[in-house]
């Protein structure tokens, strides 16, 4: 399911054409829906055969699409692993066939890092300390306690366990912030409106949401609305990602702060494939370049966002 091969125009063998198997995460956040526009585009720019798979945030849909690229002997494997821990079998596979693993957006635990040749994709504990960072500023002339609720990421995934310590960190140098409820939103819109509308159930008085990613501040947003609270007054609310809905939500005053995360992975994500394949010596880790935007700076950038 999900399966598909965009052939680039490729006249069908006989060529020397790069052929890369990317299993995606799934299609659950506008932040996703961007990355795999990026990653399809620019596979086409850079002449790269790409066979696409879509594993609808299940981890066996990912090993199945893996193994599936091992026996149709791909020349690289890329993927953005839905968790961070169970890979090292499927990753041992490739390693035995020969075919070069990057990985993508998101990190693997795996210990034995010779599984795969470069990661490439943001910081997401830096994501989480600057959201952290930014209500420590906010709050800093008042001594009454801050209470928060955190709607968490796809459960063991590495943007939810490192958006939850880097924010944690930084926090947890006042005990004046206090999280709450803290659970998994699943990275959706639907999912982030219902956990928040049980949260706003429970917790008579909510100060501030954090959300790991647009999506579910979005859903919550409804969730508060209907609660007949005003978004990013009553509660203050802050996101990560800064896709399009996510940025005009904060234009219009109903977020406070996004944090970055660059969906836009594809361009280096290609030239890094074509290195691997020239079995040539690429960096271990490539971090993605990102800001951060206030209400103010959503205006200005509005107009010219890509996604
Ligand atoms: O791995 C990146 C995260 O996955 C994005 O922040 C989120 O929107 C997506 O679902």
């Amino acid at each position: 399911d999900g399966d598909s091969s965009a052939s680039n125009g490729s006249s069908g063998g006989g060529d020397d054409k790069i052929v890369m198997g990317f299993s995606q995460v799934g299609a659950e956040s506008g932040w996703r829906t961007a990355n795999t526009k990026s990653v399809q585009e620019s596979a086409k720019e850079a002449g790269i055969d790409l066979k696409f798979s879509d594993a609808q945030q299940k981890q066996e849909n990912q090993i199945k699409a893996i193994r599936s690229y091992i026996q149709q002997k791909v020349d690289v494997i890329a993927f953005s692993p839905v968790v961070e821990s169970g890979w090292d079998t499927v990753l041992k596979e490739a390693q035995n066939a020969k075919i070069p693993v990057i990985l993508t957006d998101r990190a693997v635990d795996s210990k034995d890092t010779s599984l795969y040749k470069t990661f490439l994709g943001s910081d997401f504990v830096e994501e989480g300390k600057k959201a952290g960072q930014w209500l420590v500023d906010q709050y800093k002339d008042s001594k009454d306690t801050v209470n928060i609720v955190e709607l968490q990421g796809t459960t063991g995934s590495a943007p939810a366990n490192d958006r939850k310590a880097g924010f944690g960190e930084i926090i947890s140098a006042d005990p004046k912030f206090k999280v709450i409820a803290s659970q998994s939103g699943d990275f959706t819109r639907a999912k982030g409106k219902e956990v928040m509308e049980a949260f706003l159930k429970s917790n008579p008085k909510i100060d501030v949401l954090y959300a790991h990613n647009d999506d579910m501040g979005l859903g919550a947003i409804e969730a508060i609305e209907g609660a007949g609270k005003v978004p990013g007054k009553d509660i203050k609310i802050i996101t990560v990602d800064a896709v399009h809905d996510g940025m005009q939500a904060l234009a219009d005053g109903k977020i406070n702060y996004i944090v970055e995360c660059s969906p836009l992975l594809g361009p280096q994500l290609m030239d890094l494939a074509k290195k691997v394949v020239k079995g040539e010596q690429v960096p271990p880790r490539v971090v993605t370049e990102e800001t951060t935007f206030t209400q103010e700076q959503a205006k200005e950038a509005l107009p010219n966002r890509k996604y």
